[in-house]
């Protein structure tokens, strides 16, 4: 018998991201492959995100715009899971007619029945929040993002409640996952040759603190530090109020720690951080900055910001300029507030307009864009350590990433992923970084290192952000 193909489309985060692997091994159980081409597929399921209007916008378009397949082939399944499906449930079902089956955030383990129910002609809607206990059972295992680096996701959900934010409603109560589990999945990762670690949840710093005889974040870091074969780890995302002076100092001496750090700040001015329910104020985030630079001078500090939230006034938004100036980001996530139903913030009278917001994402935009251009040219002619990821851009390159996250091509053989080298930076682009010559500090006699390739720390860069969807 041939296999079914399931078509899978995925909007959004990295926990997303995460889901729809988790869903594609599932359904290979009732016989379907994934495929690449929706207009072949026996089945179609869009994982969708719903944090700004324009994402759950694209996902409408994205359905009505699949329905003359479902027309061509009556038999076609089709389904719509994650953020958007939790937040609109069973109007989904009556929105869109030809859609078969609607899952919600917690209802993966539920997904194989529903999509038998569905070969049978059933719609099914499920989209019912599961107890703690059930969901400490059901997370995600580690997903790698290259050959040598892997995310681990270490607890799910959010308490927070910032006033604009769908993501508490969507993705539920806040729950971290067992640290013997993460130990283990982190050392059968070394053990398959994984170097780096992504410790990954909607607010990592928060880990642990609810639950009884659990390590803190700080804590968790030097357990996953202890684990031979382990290079590199990094983790995503912080909130500012919880990033505590114990998390601090693992900057200062946990050598396997990157210097890099994801720390939304969404706003520089506190009347806009009060609306939004942040919990820190513009000077309590300043002097995390400052406490983060002192230990790791050098530190690449990315962040997410909203223009345009109601009651921005021209004076709040130049403190945001202001702000940006001060912390020299590495780089920005710039977004215009978009209302979420159900939000706090969704209340609040808008003044600005579209085109407003948009003028002053781009003056931020602008700002950062030089900011990052200063310290990406900073870098010129400096060594810096590269983990070698993969294959380079183009024949005959490698590609890796410093500390900070930016990626570096440069020339070499495939032989050298997973190595952990020096490299010259040469030239410097928007989006990347050019290397020259390599040391190999994993060869050996690399000790031995010449003088000329002393590692000159700077300011550096981007890794991107895993939990965010550019749209
Ligand atoms: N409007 C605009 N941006 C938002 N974000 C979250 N909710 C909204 C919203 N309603 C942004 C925040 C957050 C990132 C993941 O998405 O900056 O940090
Ligand atoms: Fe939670 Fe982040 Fe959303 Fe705030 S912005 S509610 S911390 S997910």
């Amino acid at each position: 018998m041939n296999a079914k193909q399931l078509y899978m489309e995925t909007f959004g985060c990295q926990m997303n991201v995460n889901d729809s692997e988790r869903i594609v091994t599932m359904l290979a159980d009732l016989g379907y492959r994934a495929t690449s081409q929706a207009s072949n597929a026996d089945m179609i399921l869009l994982n969708t995100c719903s944090v700004r209007g324009g994402a759950e916008e694209k996902v409408y378009k994205r359905l009505a715009n699949l329905r003359p397949l479902k027309k061509a082939k009556p038999a076609l399944i089709m389904g719509v899971g994650g953020c958007v499906a939790q937040q609109e449930g069973n109007e989904l079902l009556q929105k869109f007619p030809w859609l078969d089956l609607v899952f919600g955030t917690h209802n993966l383990h539920l997904l194989v029945d529903m999509v038998r129910d569905a070969e049978n002609g059933e719609r099914r809607c499920e989209t019912a929040f599961i107890d703690n206990e059930q969901r400490l059972d059901l997370f995600p295992p580690a997903k790698g993002n290259s050959r040598v680096s892997s995310f681990v996701t270490v607890m799910q959900g959010c308490d927070n409640f910032c006033s604009y934010c769908i993501v508490p409603y969507v993705r539920g109560r806040e729950i971290s996952r067992r640290s013997a589990e993460i130990i283990a999945e982190v050392r059968q990762l070394a053990d398959s040759g994984v170097q780096e670690v992504v410790l990954l949840g909607q607010n990592v710093n928060s880990y642990g603190l609810k639950t009884e005889g659990e390590p803190n974040f700080a804590r968790l870091i030097r357990m996953v530090a202890e684990i031979e074969g382990i290079l590199r780890i990094r983790f995503t995302t912080s909130h500012p109020k919880d990033m505590s002076d114990e998390l601090i100092a693992c900057f200062g001496d946990v050598a396997k720690l990157c210097g890099q750090i994801h720390l939304p700040v969404q706003s520089g001015s506190d009347s806009v951080l009060a609306l939004m329910n942040r919990g820190y104020t513009r000077a309590s985030y300043l002097d995390r900055i400052r406490a983060l630079k002192a230990v790791r001078p050098g530190i690449a500090i990315t962040a997410d910001i909203i223009v345009g939230f109601p009651g921005e006034g021209e004076e709040d938004f130049e403190q945001t300029l202001s702000l940006v100036e001060d912390v020299r980001y590495s780089d920005l996530f710039i977004f215009a507030y978009s209302p979420r139903p159900g939000t706090r913030a969704a209340d609040l009278v808008e003044e600005l307009g579209r085109e407003q917001k948009v003028q002053r994402l781009e003056r931020l935009l602008e700002l950062q864009k030089r900011i990052t251009r200063e310290i990406s040219e900073s870098l010129l002619g400096t060594c810096q350590p590269v983990l070698v990821e993969g294959e380079g851009k183009h024949h005959g390159q490698v590609s890796g990433r410093l500390e900070s996250g930016r990626i570096v091509n440069f020339p070499g053989d495939p032989g050298l992923i997973g190595s952990l080298v020096e490299v010259r930076i040469v030239k410097a682009y928007q989006n990347s970084l050019l290397g020259g010559k390599y040391y190999d500090l994993t060869a050996e006699g690399a000790e031995e290192k010449p003088e000329s390739f002393a590692v000159v720390q700077v300011p550096c860069f981007k890794r991107g952000n895993p939990l965010e969807d550019q749209t």
